[in-house]
């Protein structure tokens, strides 16, 4: 099968690449990229242990193929530290046990990151409807929750400390 030339960005480097056209986005950040914090778990689309960022929006990158990320900006767990340090949703899930095997938590970070930036209602029932798509099996989704909540918190103190 001929390969397609496809160029995007994740976490903010560029990436130049010839990709069968049949494969997932989520093989090519693994593989290709070796970015194996983003798991692969279902294939199915129920268990957003693979989700990311695309432009944006939370994905789920087995249910997109390689070549559709051409063009597009990717945020992969690995994006989410800055100069070393934790983002602080990945401290409030550490303070708020929001995890335990840690299976699920990359997928889960992301759609939780989502949350954050685009500003969305962090009431515990919309939490839980937009983790939907997220499937823990370990902690009963309480810490993770939490976690969510904290992490605004801080980000707000971050926020409010630079004005
Ligand atoms: S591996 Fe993508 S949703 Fe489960
Ligand atoms: S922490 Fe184990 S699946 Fe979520």
């Amino acid at each position: 099968m001929s390969k397609v030339k496809t160029s995007f960005r994740v976490n903010g480097k560029p990436v130049d690449l010839e990709l069968e056209p049949k494969r997932l986005l989520v093989s090519v950040l693994r593989e290709d990229l070796g970015l194996t914090g983003t798991h692969h778990a279902c294939d199915t689309t129920n268990c957003g242990a693979c989700t990311v960022l695309v432009d944006g929006k939370a994905i789920k990158s087995c249910t997109m193929l390689g070549v559709q990320a051409n063009g597009k900006e990717i945020l992969t767990i690995e994006g989410l530290p800055k100069q070393g340090d934790m983002h602080p949703l990945q401290k409030a899930f550490i303070d708020k046990q929001g995890l335990q095997c840690g299976f699920c938590t990359p997928g889960m970070i992301m759609t939780c990151y989502w949350m954050l930036t685009e500003g969305k209602d962090l009431s515990d029932e919309e939490i839980k409807r937009m983790l939907h798509g997220n499937i823990c099996r370990c902690t009963g989704y309480k810490g993770i929750v939490e976690a969510v909540k904290y992490a605004k918190e801080m980000l707000d103190k971050q926020e409010e400390a630079k004005q």
